[in-house]
């Protein structure tokens, strides 16, 4: 495997999804918690930074502990941390050294450049340049502006890159890539979703024994992987258990149900809508409604897993971006929105944790799942939120609220699937205003609510932008609406992007 060391860089996870996308095992750790260097770790990739190296209390670390023993691949503050360390020197850029450049005078017989075009785009982000190389350095390519782009030393597996391999804007950035981990380290690419299950039931099987698992199950697709996974290593000692809180989407509750069944899992539905209901009343503000969401599903789940003899393991879908600790450089950031998810549970219930995607990204989870014969309809779901529609529906909640948002939601989302629209979307829905405005219908003054329609394209969730669905379409759906959906008279569509605004409105 490979191990990645992280600066703190935006991009550092983004060199580990490319990795695994090569079939070859790696993990992310921060630099100032380097776990012991075993046999197993056949190279180590140093990430870029937000910081620069010249900085008072820059982060750095003792790279003789494996400079010259193992490959190593610096890439930009990774380059630069290499070049100040042994001799070299680094600056400040004159001109900031961002965007697009090609690599120009290419060394031909430089194994991490092996197969690489001259000209080559790369993608430079760095404020800082190397301006003198360490001792022994020998340079292997230029771009327009950065001389020293890229260098290695005489004899041994070091290579540095100023620039991105891990970017898409780095044309041949995954050959580089491939080059360092299949040919420099000797990684053989065996790492693929079907030995992913096989060795992790085999883990499963041994940390669990005969033990019971409980786990909450959400409908999304990282709880229903992990509890496939669980359940195919233990079998009817996973037991699982969904949660209607009266604010899934319309039909879902049966729906997901019906599904899991159809996977073998030994689940549980269980109706709480009444007591979701009865804790929200009256409940305006989004943090207040988010907090009495997430304390009845404790309560709510407490009860149930009580009612299952000798449970010692909580199951979890917690996935890998949720785990990675960040090396945060810029101070501790705000609580913008509490996420609630599913698992939150109070210490009191005294179970241990057992959560088998830990050490994957999204698109690997969705890899195993459908590796493991889970139906598309269930892989691809968008994401929806923990608290679902109770964050949706803005002011208090009522079962008449909940019932007219799960209507108008259900035109929209089926909508988006007739039309061959869902699956290029990221996260779609519908949000209920506590405004009321003026209609005419028939000869009929009415006064109803208003919707707002809210789709998003996205990578990671983290930005977003609206979606530019067809005028025609939105349209339709709106006609739709206020034709089907007694109580809404208006619909409007949302065009703002994440940041400055954020998916949901609560
Ligand atoms: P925002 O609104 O912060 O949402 O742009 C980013 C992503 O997070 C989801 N989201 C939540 N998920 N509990 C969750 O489990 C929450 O309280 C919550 N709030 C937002 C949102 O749907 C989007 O995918």
């Amino acid at each position: 495997e490979i191990l990645i060391i992280d600066f703190g860089s935006q991009y550092t996870q983004l060199i580990a999804r490319r990795v695994r996308e090569l079939n070859v095992y790696c993990e992310i750790h921060p630099f100032n918690k380097i776990p012991e260097i075993t046999e197993n770790i056949k190279g180590i990739i140093l990430s870029g930074s937000p910081s620069s190296v010249m900085e008072e209390g820059s982060p750095t670390l003792d790279l003789n502990q494996f400079r010259g023993k193992l490959p190593l691949l610096g890439v930009c503050f990774g380059a630069q941390l290499l070049a100040k360390e042994f001799g070299g020197l680094v600056e400040k850029s004159d001109s900031r050294e961002y965007g697009r450049a090609h690599l120009n005078s290419l060394v031909p017989n430089d194994k991490l450049l092996k197969g690489i075009p001259a000209k080559s785009q790369v993608w430079m982000s760095h404020g800082d340049t190397i301006t003198r190389l360490p001792e022994g350095a020998i340079l292997t390519a230029s771009t327009e502006s950065v001389r020293n782009a890229a260098y290695t030393f005489e004899g041994e597996e070091t290579y540095c890159i100023q620039f991105h391999p891990e970017v898409t804007h780095s044309t041949d950035g995954k050959k580089m890539l491939e080059n360092f981990v299949v040919d420099i380290c000797g990684c053989d690419q065996s790492y693929t979703p079907e030995s992913f299950v096989e060795s992790t039931v085999a883990e499963l099987k041994a940390q669990l024994g005969q033990d019971k698992v409980v786990m909450g199950l959400s409908g999304g697709v990282d709880s229903s992987v992990a509890a496939l996974l669980i359940h195919k290593a233990i079998g009817e000692n996973l037991y699982c258990i969904f949660v209607d809180n009266g604010l899934l989407r319309k039909n879902e509750f049966e729906q997901v149900l019906e599904s899991y069944k159809g996977l073998g899992l030994n689940v549980k539905g269980v109706d709480a809508k009444d007591r979701f209901y009865a804790a929200l009343k009256g409940l305006t503000d989004p943090e207040a409604k988010r907090k009495a969401i997430g304390k009845t599903f404790i309560d709510v789940f407490d009860d149930e897993a009580h009612l299952i003899q000798d449970v010692k393991w909580l199951g979890q879908g917690t996935i890998y971006p949720d785990i990675i600790e960040s090396v945060s450089v810029k101070g501790p950031s705000v609580t913008i929105k509490s996420h609630h998810n599913v698992g939150g549970l109070p210490d009191y219930m005294k179970l241990k944790v057992v959560e088998p995607l830990k050490l994957l990204f999204k698109d690997g989870v969705r890899q195993v799942g459908r590796s493991m014969g889970m139906p598309d309809h269930l892989i691809n779901r968008h994401p929806f939120p923990g608290p679902g529609l109770g964050i949706r529906i803005l002011g208090d909640i009522t079962p008449e609220k909940v019932a007219i948002l799960q209507n108008v939601d259900h035109i929209f989302i089926q909508g988006l699937k007739d039309k061959g629209l869902y699956d290029s979307i990221w996260q779609a829905g519908a949000i209920l205003l506590p405004v009321q405005s003026v209609g005419v219908m028939g000869d009929e003054r009415t006064y109803e609510n208003v919707v707002a329609l809210r789709a998003v394209t996205s990578v990671d969730g983290m930005t977003a932008d609206w979606a530019h669905l067809p005028y025609e379409f939105l349209g339709e759906v709106s006609n739709q609406i206020i034709n089907k959906v007694k109580g809404v008279n208006r619909v409007v569509y949302d065009i703002s992007s994440k940041p400055p605004a954020t998916i949901e409105w609560e």
